[in-house]
């Protein structure tokens, strides 16, 4: 299979087929996701609470970004790798600029970062020096302690109109992905119509361009004993973790996954 860029997950869009997304943070489970079909791994910042244990992913550095992106790219095979720049890391243009040419020189092939229109001139800055930007928007987990909680974001008219304007705006500015966190099913459908660009969701429903997880969810591992209500744990039924993952692939690629149990 050619290796995934851009260019492949835009025509993914335009042709209807969904965009398999998963998070990735070691050699050997790049290796795993890549064989199996995943076109897209996240060195997600969620690795401060998945691997390092934090309760929240406030605590990560743009180091160690670097290093599990480093990692991620020895065992990639041809799947397009983005990495989150973690909290604090954009805060100014330099910042933004800094921290994302030290990500793409781990290994990145494009950087994510999280919050609304206020972003339109990092993401323009970043796309017109060559780095390709991710728009994470809904529940955004570091601003956790605004949001009050992780909560689903959007249900009320203002919040859900001010969210498709920030869609809009941030393609216009030059993002080249967007992605929605628990947001309700039908915001993520106007927004996925709304933009060229292609969209992927995690606890968004089945109507965006692709579907995203945090590994260590859908294989059933939690240290709190409980999965979010948008995971569908794809251990079940398998007797090992490239299987569960084949799954997953299979699932999404097939619109069999997320089901209407895991929306909002
Ligand atoms: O850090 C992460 O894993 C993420 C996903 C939850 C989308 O941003």
């Amino acid at each position: 299979m050619p290796d995934v860029t851009l260019t492949t997950l835009n025509k993914l869009k335009q042709n209807g087929e969904k965009i398999v997304c998963l998070t990735a943070y070691d050699a050997t489970f790049a290796h795993v996701e890549s064989v199996a079909g995943v076109e897209v791994m996240l060195v997600g910042d969620s690795l401060g609470m998945v691997l390092q244990g934090h309760d929240s992913t406030l605590p990560v550095s743009v180091d160690d970004m670097a290093y599990h992106t480093q990692a991620v790219k020895r065992g990639n095979r041809g799947a397009l790798i983005m990495a989150d720049l973690p909290f604090m890391a954009y805060a100014t243009l330099q910042d933004a600029l800094r921290n994302s040419a030290q990500l793409m020189q781990a290994g990145a092939h494009m950087v994510k970062l999280e919050g609304a229109g206020w972003l339109a001139e990092n993401v323009s800055m970043l796309s017109r020096n060559g780095i390709p930007v991710c728009a994470h928007l809904g529940l955004t987990p570091q601003t956790v302690n605004i949001l009050g909680g992780y909560k689903v974001q959007g249900r009320e008219e203002a919040q859900a109109k001010a969210l498709l304007d920030d869609a809009v705006a941030l393609e216009a500015a030059g993002a080249s992905m967007l992605l929605l966190e628990c947001v309700p099913s039908a915001l993520a459908n106007q927004i996925t119509a709304a933009v060229k660009v292609p969209v992927i969701g995690i606890g968004a429903g089945s109507g965006t361009d692709g579907q995203v997880l945090v590994v260590h969810d859908m294989l059933g591992l939690s240290i709190s004993g409980r999965l979010p209500r948008f995971v569908k744990n794809f251990m079940i039924g398998q007797t090992d973790i490239a299987g569960a993952i084949s799954a997953y692939v299979t699932a999404v690629k097939q619109v069999e996954f997320p089901a209407a149990e895991h929306e909002f």
